[in-house]
């Protein structure tokens, strides 16, 4: 969703309009419609266009030598279309400061109806533009800069993070309310983002601001203060993600690249957490968390698939667990109490559904912990104990890398919080890395995408453990491909779907040599009976060759870990069916990275 840049700095070598371009296309993943940027000179100048940031690009001046500060946007529209004018930044009537917003601004239309009223004149359709003039009427009852941006944040219901610079002036002002908002300092300047790495490759040490907190950057230095006025003391904290792990590498797309990125990302995971001699994981972090009587996953999307999977681990230890979509978690109808543990899984940190779902437990007083990739996102603020996957930064819209990484982490959290492990578990996740390595190297799966890439649909089907990951299979081709996919408990194929399947309809089928074989192999036959070509993914050719038109192969390991390695093979089918069909897999039609509204 959105994405806010913001820079001032001393260095003559460091242009304040490049350094906004270079974070708005770092940023450019988190999906946009629209982008623009605003330049304090001894006026404001503000550039922005409909579209790509090429066209944006082209907007720019050559040179803006009298820039002092700048802030910059991409914007995911919600009110009002895509246009010039209701792209971001916005202005007050006489241009003197401009505002970049990211969130929803519910009480808006009483603001503009009040603003209106007073003599002020929008030019957009957006909830975000009734900022700039709030400013703007606090400066003419002669407020300072930031008193004025004080007030102004004041009068907004609702969910922000909100950069502004003024005419004539060096700083740039920001804070944020339920949605993100981070820090960068170095020697030559301050930067603030949505994401760390629109600046990673300035620097590394960061702020996370919290809600509610205000934030002057200075070009030396930054200064915050809580929402009534006071001074905060802040910690500077090192980021550790390479400004190369935000780089494509000569891959084509972030998507390939992350797939790829699978054996290392999982190594990172597993590091210092597994105990082989004694057949046992640790999660130091989450040492005192004590075996939870029940556990509630909340998730989307891939992360909700993450937890159906870790539901089922749980279960199979004996606690009563369950996986919900964050968006239908309803603490008014699902028994839940101090005892219960509510286990928030998002990769970004900043899902709104996610964090309502996590916000709602504690404050029933529940115990609720967070696995995500993101250091300082809000849900590992805001909840009692956090679990890092440790992915590094994943661009491509789609999930890959951090789906097998929540999936990795929460199979030793099922572990570690309830004490049960064997050492046949560990050394089977050890193992993971260099088969997921193997898979890599072997895969035909472009082959088999080359073979279907014009058919009416994908269908995939599992069982047990592999049914969250024909959810995901699904997802993800339709996701990057836009081509109607579908993904199933084998079970359910004759309760309904199997009417669709024909032979322009290729059936992807999780197979592994487990106690569901002989059920997965009728189910087979089922949809080979009806002409659909199969397509198995499986760790034993000969037991599925027969009835297969391909097979997808994969290691045999544990399992409980057939479908981390399975999904691999399903998510380059993706990929290359995407591919060859010319899609924005990166940044696929009307998605975006992080959903940070309801
Ligand atoms: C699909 C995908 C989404 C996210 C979902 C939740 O590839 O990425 O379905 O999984 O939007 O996002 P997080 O995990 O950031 O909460």
């Amino acid at each position: 969703m959105c994405g806010i840049i913001g820079y001032t700095g001393t260095q003559t070598n460091r242009n304040v309009v490049d350094v906004l371009s270079n974070g708005l296309s770092r940023l450019e993943y988190r999906g946009y419609d629209s982008a623009g940027i605003a330049v304090a000179d001894p006026t404001v100048s503000v550039y922005k266009r409909e579209g790509k940031l090429a066209a944006l690009e082209e907007a720019l001046p050559d040179e803006a030598d009298d820039a002092l500060a700048g802030i910059g946007h991409t914007r995911w529209s919600t009110h009002g279309p895509p246009s010039d004018e209701n792209a971001h930044p916005h202005t007050d009537c006489d241009g003197k400061v401009a505002t970049v917003h990211n969130g929803i601004i519910q009480n808006y239309q009483e603001l503009r109806d009040e603003l209106e009223a007073n003599g002020h004149e929008f030019d957009s359709e957006t909830d975000s533009e009734v900022i700039p003039h709030l400013i703007e009427r606090a400066l003419d009852q002669g407020a300072s800069a930031g008193s004025a941006f004080r007030q102004a944040i004041g009068r907004l219901e609702g969910s922000y993070a909100v950069a502004a610079v003024f005419h004539g002036r060096e700083e740039v002002y920001a804070t944020r309310y339920q949605s993100p908002l981070v820090l960068g300092v170095d020697d030559g300047g301050t930067m603030l983002a949505s994401d760390v790495p629109a600046f990673l490759e300035y620097t590394d040490q960061v702020v996370y601001l919290e809600d509610g907190q205000f934030a002057k950057i200075r070009p030396i230095g930054i200064e915050v203060r809580d929402g009534r006025g006071a001074l905060v003391d802040v910690s500077v904290e090192t980021v550790d993600w390479d400004p190369e792990d935000a780089g494509k590498s000569g891959y084509d797309h972030y998507m390939l690249k992350e797939i790829y990125e699978q054996p290392r990302s999982i190594r990172e995971c597993l590091r210092g957490r597994l105990r082989p001699l004694e057949g046992s994981i640790l999660i130091e972090e989450l040492d005192d968390v004590p075996r939870p009587t029940e556990v509630h996953f909340v998730a989307c999307g891939t992360s909700y698939h993450a937890s159906l999977y870790a539901a089922r681990l749980f279960r199979e230890r004996g606690v009563r667990t369950t996986a919900f979509l964050a968006s239908e978690y309803d603490v008014e109808t699902v028994p839940i109490d101090e005892e219960t543990l509510v286990v928030g899984v998002t990769q970004s940190g900043e899902t709104a559904d996610t964090l309502r779902a996590l916000r709602t437990a504690n404050g029933i007083g529940a115990q609720t912990l967070t696995v995500t990739n993101v250091v300082g996102s809000s849900a590992a603020r805001e909840t009692d104990h956090t679990m890092y996957i440790r992915a590094g930064p994943e661009i491509g819209v789609a999930a890959t890398k951090t789906f097998a990484s929540q999936q990795v982490s929460l199979a030793m959290l099922s572990s570690a919080l309830t004490g049960e492990c064997s050492r046949e578990f560990v050394e089977s996740l050890r193992a993971l890395p260099d088969q997921i390595q193997s898979i890599l190297d072997d895969s035909h799966a472009d082959a088999v995408a080359e073979e279907f890439v014009h058919s009416d649909a994908y269908f995939f089907i599992g069982r047990d453990y592999g049914a969250p990951v024909a959810l995901e299979g699904a997802l993800k081709m339709k996701e990057i491909s836009y081509k109607h996919a579908e993904g199933f408990a084998a079970g359910e194929l004759k309760h309904g779907p199997l009417a669709l399947v024909t032979e322009r309809t290729p059936v992807f089928a999780l197979v592994n040599g487990d106690s569901n074989t002989e059920k997965m192999l009728g189910n087979i036959k089922e949809v080979e009976a009806r002409g659909a070509p199969v397509v198995a993914v499986s760790d034993d050719p000969d037991l599925v060759e027969a009835h297969a038109e391909h097979v997808l192969r994969i290691p045999e390991t544990h399992w409980r870990f057939y479908p981390i390695l399975a999904n691999v093979q399903l998510q380059l089918v993706s990929y290359w069916v995407a591919h060859r069909l010319g899609r924005s897999i990166d940044k696929p039609r009307n998605l975006a990275k992080s959903v940070t509204v309801e």
